[in-house]
């Protein structure tokens, strides 16, 4: 009870009039719309909302569209999620402070997002299983993102993150814009191929390649004989990946394909020849250095 109400409340019949009057306007009171202030206290970050036409770059940068489910880690006053929904993907926000989870929940209610195509759920990002996300969206802290980065990159190869202001360390972005001054970094989780894989060009040819990892940089060769040929125009681009070599006679292979846990497939090109290639891991991890005798599987 508000002090404006306790010295009326023992004041009897007398003022029973403006007493009505009070507690009339009680609930009113009461129903004050929660206004969040900008930079108010959260969890492990304040609150600090993207400015719109940056949550729509972010989107923009990350595709999202119908087929998605974006998830919005501190997601505030939930323009991120209300935006991805009007795109047509299911969308969640996680957030830590309930007064923002219920503001954002009256926001998309007020925009026409069905909840089924917003939702917005209170609790901890560390805490929160957001594994089925096709894309993440974080306006976080340099070091949260870095905390995060683990389970990033243990998510689906393909997955699209996008990060207002920070970055992830070493972990170079993909693309980069900028509304002013306000950076965003878009990622694309990459597959895991780094190991020895064994792999078969459609009409025989069969070769053993070792390729080595750092995010979605790649670096690797292909055993010709004796001969350790170096790949070429190597490109990893979620569960895409594209390289080229130079065979024993010469000829220039250039190769893409997808990347399907330990099997990878797809489509080469060597000279006027044209056909399928399929490769199987043979190690998780490449044998140290490149001088090892190689035995060439023709
Ligand atoms: C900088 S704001 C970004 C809000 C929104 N994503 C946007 O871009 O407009 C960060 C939000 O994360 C929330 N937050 C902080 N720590 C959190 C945690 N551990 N779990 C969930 N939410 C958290 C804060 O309450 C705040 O709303």
């Amino acid at each position: 009870m508000t002090s404006a109400i306790r010295p009326l409340a023992v004041r009897g019949a007398a003022t029973a009039f403006p007493l009505v009057l009070v507690l009339a306007a009680g609930p009113a009171l009461a129903q004050q719309p929660y206004e969040p202030q900008i930079g108010q206290a959260g969890k492990d970050v304040v609150w600090v909302p993207t400015p719109e036409p940056l949550v729509e770059r972010m989107l923009a940068m990350a595709q999202v569209g119908p087929g998605d489910v974006v998830f919005d880690l501190g997601s505030g006053d939930g323009r991120m999620v209300i935006a991805a929904a009007k795109r047509g993907a299911q969308a969640v926000g996680v957030e830590y402070n309930p007064d923002m989870v219920a503001l954002a929940r009256r926001n998309a209610e007020r925009e026409h997002v069905p909840a089924d195509k917003a939702r917005f759920v209170q609790g901890d990002i560390f805490e929160t299983d957001f594994s089925s996300a096709t894309v993440v969206t974080l306006y976080l802290l340099p070091d949260l993102n870095l905390r995060l980065r683990p389970t990033l990159l243990q998510m689906r190869p393909g997955t699209r993150v996008v990060s207002h202001m920070f970055k992830m360390q070493d972990w170079e972005p993909d693309e980069t814009s900028y509304l002013v001054n306000s950076p965003a970094y878009l990622w694309i989780v990459p597959a895991r191929v780094e190991g020895r894989w064994s792999f078969a060009l459609e009409g025989g040819d069969a070769y053993r390649i070792d390729l080595e990892q750092q995010l979605q940089e790649l670096s690797g060769a292909v055993e010709l004989g004796t001969v350790m040929a170096g790949l070429r125009d190597l490109r990893l681009h979620g569960d895409a990946v594209s390289f080229a070599f130079v065979d024993g006679q010469g000829v220039l292979h250039d190769l893409e394909g997808k990347v399907t846990g330990s099997r990878m497939e797809g489509t080469f090109r060597a000279g006027a020849r044209t056909g399928a290639w399929t490769a199987t891991r043979a190690e998780p991890k490449p044998l140290a250095g490149l001088q090892v005798s190689r035995v060439r599987i023709r």
